[in-house]
């Protein structure tokens, strides 16, 4: 038997990044090619995002990505990547109850490879039920894509005290439902960092200030390859980069030397 002499960060390893201080890079990636170059660069975590359903199928929105399509998009990734830790998204509609979501969250994790689901909002009781059946979960607050029909637009969440104390507390439950992650989308950078150092779950953000435990950026949006405008929270790594592996190798730098995001790409 051939053994691969690299093995995958598991969720104590990124846990163990946070306790260190040191910061944890992240990338969404759809795709084999996509996912071994990624995990050769080094960054500790790609997300297949349910994004894919904007920027590789071309919708407006994440809603008509199925669980089929990330199962599908997860095994590309997976078994492309040697270190890399790999998080699936539960699509739009797929974890409407405990037992639904535990199907789908094993489909992800047994046929697409996923070491960890991903689902938004505070929903505690199906995080609990997940991780009660050994599903390690990341939570994701802030700008919930799967909610933009109620939100309206794409825009930053917790603006008023309100609103930032009940994404606070929300973070709280997640972590005490049992959550191991949390990415936290267009939220104020000061709310972000808060956050951050109160809870002890990593904390990875996009758009959401350099003040987080890690980062996240689509990766059609930091190449600048999307079909779409880039979020301004966003950076276009290509532009100082001779190759798309030098763009991924200089974002990956700027996350752990915290140099990304500025407050040019920050609320
Ligand atoms: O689907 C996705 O790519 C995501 C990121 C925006 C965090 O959830």
């Amino acid at each position: 038997m051939i053994q691969n002499p690299v093995t995958p960060l598991t969720v104590h390893d990124l846990a163990a990044l946070k306790r260190r201080g040191e910061k944890i890079s992240c990338l969404t990636a759809y795709d084999a090619s996509f996912s071994a170059l990624i995990d050769h660069i080094g960054i500790d975590i790609m997300l297949v995002g349910d994004s894919l359903g904007m920027v590789v199928q071309g919708h407006d929105t994440t809603l008509p990505v199925t669980i089929t399509d990330m199962v599908y998009h997860s095994r590309c990734v997976s078994l492309a990547r040697q270190r890399s830790f790999v998080m699936a998204d539960l699509p739009f509609m797929s974890y409407t109850t405990p037992a639904l979501a535990a199907k789908n969250a094993a489909r992800l994790m047994q046929q697409g490879g996923a070491q960890m689901v991903k689902l938004e909002g505070t929903r505690v009781d199906i995080v609990r039920f997940l991780v009660d059946q050994g599903i390690p979960v990341c939570g994701h607050l802030g700008l919930l894509p799967q909610m933009i029909n109620q939100l309206g637009a794409y825009k930053v969440q917790g603006k008023t005290p309100d609103e930032a104390e009940k994404i606070r507390l929300d973070a709280h439950l997640l972590q005490q439902a049992g959550a191991s992650l949390l990415v936290l989308e267009c939220v104020p950078a000061d709310l972000a960092a808060t956050i951050s150092s109160e809870l002890a779950i990593p904390v990875i953000g996009i758009g959401a200030g350099v003040g987080c435990d890690g980062q996240v950026l689509v990766l059609q949006d930091m190449l600048n390859i999307g079909i779409g405008k880039r979020p301004r929270f966003s950076k276009d790594f290509m532009q100082e980069a001779d190759s798309i592996a030098d763009a991924l190798r200089a974002y990956h730098l700027a996350v752990k030397q915290a140099t990304f995001p500025s407050s040019q790409h920050s609320f």
